[in-house]
């Protein structure tokens, strides 16, 4: 498997398994790119294009995007990247079955496939808590906890001195549609890449340091696959 700067990676999990956490970890490590659809969709909504503010709409509901809106942002981002030869890590994007068969039909022209797929599985009664104490830089994007990742000075982001701000979805009633609708796609999605033998189980219930670690590690071993 090809490893550094060129790996190909699917983070797939819950909302609030940690999938954003990791993949930053992750890509800053190995230099790979980290194509997150959840912000690439919360930026178009900030720039108040008449697509974004669509999407924003399924987003404060707990909905997905409709396929057109996700697929467009994402494959330009790909097509980019296709041309540098960077790796990258997907973090919130395949959802269902139809996004993955659609991401395989891109990079199958391209002659280089994912390489590993990995869901950071934590049972549902963590998952709340990580959302509803979730709080993000409004500056830079750096996530925080008020428990279980505080930063430094309160209600300040350590990296860059910005704001940190609750994000729209992180209510208790958006979380739980949004817990839903994971439920109702993963299974599929699941066997697909089962079927493949490229889906890693990695256990995301303990500190994001262990988590951080084990991914590097099969990452670096694909023998090590399992799940
Ligand atoms: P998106 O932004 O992708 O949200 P999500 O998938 O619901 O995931 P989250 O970002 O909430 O959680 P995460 O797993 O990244 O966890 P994090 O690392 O932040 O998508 C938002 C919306 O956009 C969707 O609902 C949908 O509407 C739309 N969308 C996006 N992609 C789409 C697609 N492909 N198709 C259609 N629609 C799409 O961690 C959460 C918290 O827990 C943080 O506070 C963190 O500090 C803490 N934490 C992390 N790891 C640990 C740990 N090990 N122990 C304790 N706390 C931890």
């Amino acid at each position: 498997m090809p490893t550094g700067t060129s790996a190909r990676v699917v983070l797939l999990g819950a909302p609030g398994a940690g999938k954003g956490t990791q993949a930053a970890v992750v890509a800053s490590q190995l230099g790979l790119a980290h194509l997150s659809t959840g912000d690439m969709l919360r930026a178009a909504a900030a720039a108040g294009s008449e697509a974004g503010l669509k999407a924003k709409a399924h987003m404060d509901a707990g909905r997905l995007v409709p396929d057109a809106d996700v697929l467009g942002v994402l494959f330009e981002r790909l097509e980019g990247l296709r041309r540098s030869g960077q790796g990258f890590v997907l973090d919130g994007f395949p959802r269902t079955l139809e996004q993955a068969q659609a991401l395989d039909a891109r990079l199958a022209p391209w002659g280089r496939p994912l390489d590993q797929v990995f869901e950071i599985d934590v049972p549902d009664d963590r998952l709340t808590a990580r959302l509803v104490g979730r709080r993000v830089c409004g500056a830079c994007g750096r996530n925080y906890h008020v428990e279980f990742r505080p930063p430094a000075a309160e209600g300040r982001c350590d990296a860059c001195g910005g704001a940190l701000v609750q994000r729209r979805d992180d209510t208790p009633a958006v979380v739980s549609e949004r817990l839903a609708v994971y439920h109702r796609q993963i299974a599929p999605l699941r066997d697909y890449y089962r079927r493949r033998d490229l889906l890693t189980t990695i256990d995301g219930d303990r500190p994001a340091e262990l988590v951080t670690k084990d991914l590097l590690a099969a990452l670096s071993s694909p023998a090590a696959k399992g799940g």
